[in-house]
């Protein structure tokens, strides 16, 4: 595994890749490198020659008092897990390299990076949202892999995709789950072991509303299933910031005519903030 520090170094790589005919995949990540990481190289490894991987802890889509400074570094670790997942380049960039002091472009997506997760990180998915168009335009992949875990940021950059007509195929990955169902993430380092136990209850409160949605025939108001799950996760000493059912198309409220539907949630459980959702069709 080739490991590029440089965008002007990773571009003449890759541009002698491409000359030869290579496919090329790519995953960007922050690192701390978690089995659904893996996840994402190992479906890249599938669909193309050459897998390129980037790490790069991205300062714009933390908010005042977020953990950027915190967020777990690992990179030696994270080098390894790469090697054996078969990833071909790791790209490594400087904060100074991927943002020039005098930047003025940021990319919003309207609307949907407002919602939910948006409404309580103000500036978060402008973040996303900017370091992915650049991280597309550096490396200008063929498809790139994002997990389904970040619902709200998936559903943010096929937006962006569709209307910057970016040409990269974007390929969603299913959600990777510790045996208990809590979904894999790097927050999840925060919990204690009392709290990593508990915070499983998370996805059984989703799986719960899943089927309440199901069975109740659009009988039941999504507004009290809602309220039924918020206090199942008060009572187990979540705070929620949302838990909202959602149908898939534009993550707006979902009404009993919505066959597509995604229940989005997020919740503080300790100093650790969670998220997870749950997708299926009606
Ligand atoms: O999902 C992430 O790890 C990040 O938001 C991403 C897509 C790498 C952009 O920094």
């Amino acid at each position: 595994m080739q490991i590029v520090k440089t965008i002007a170094e990773l571009r003449a790589i890759l541009g002698n890749r491409r000359r030869a005919g290579e496919r090329i995949a790519f995953v960007p990540t922050m690192g701390n490198l978690h089995a659904g990481h893996i996840r994402l190289v190992e479906t890249a490894r599938r669909q193309a020659e050459c897998v390129v991987v980037s790490i790069f802890v991205n300062p714009t889509q933390f908010g005042p008092g977020e953990d950027f400074e915190t967020y777990p570094r690992t990179e030696a670790e994270d080098r390894e897990k790469l090697l054996a997942a078969g990833a071909d380049l790791l790209f490594l960039p400087e904060i100074r390299d991927m943002y020039d002091p005098g930047a003025k472009t940021v990319v919003s997506v309207k609307g949907l990076s407002d919602l939910h997760c948006g409404a309580f990180r103000p500036g978060h998915f402008d973040g996303v949202a900017t370091v992915v168009a650049k991280l597309f335009n550096i490396v200008q992949p063929d498809s790139a892999f994002f997990g389904l875990k970040d619902y709200q940021q998936f559903a943010i950059i096929r937006t962006m995709v569709r209307d910057l007509n970016i040409p990269v195929a974007l390929v969603p990955v299913e959600t990777v789950r510790e045996p208990s169902g809590l979904a894999m993430s790097s927050r999840n380092g925060y919990l204690t072991e009392p709290e990593k136990v508990n915070a499983a209850k998370l996805y059984r409160a989703l799986c719960e509303a899943k089927e309440t949605v199901l069975l109740s025939g659009g009988r039941e108001a999504y507004a009290d299933i809602e309220r039924q799950a918020q206090s199942f996760l008060a009572e187990a000493g979540f705070k929620t910031d949302y838990f909202s059912i959602c149908r898939s198309s534009d993550l707006a409220a979902a009404t009993p005519e919505d066959r597509e539907i995604v229940i989005l949630a997020a919740v503080r459980l300790g100093k650790t903030r969670l998220i997870d959702n749950i997708a299926f069709s009606k």
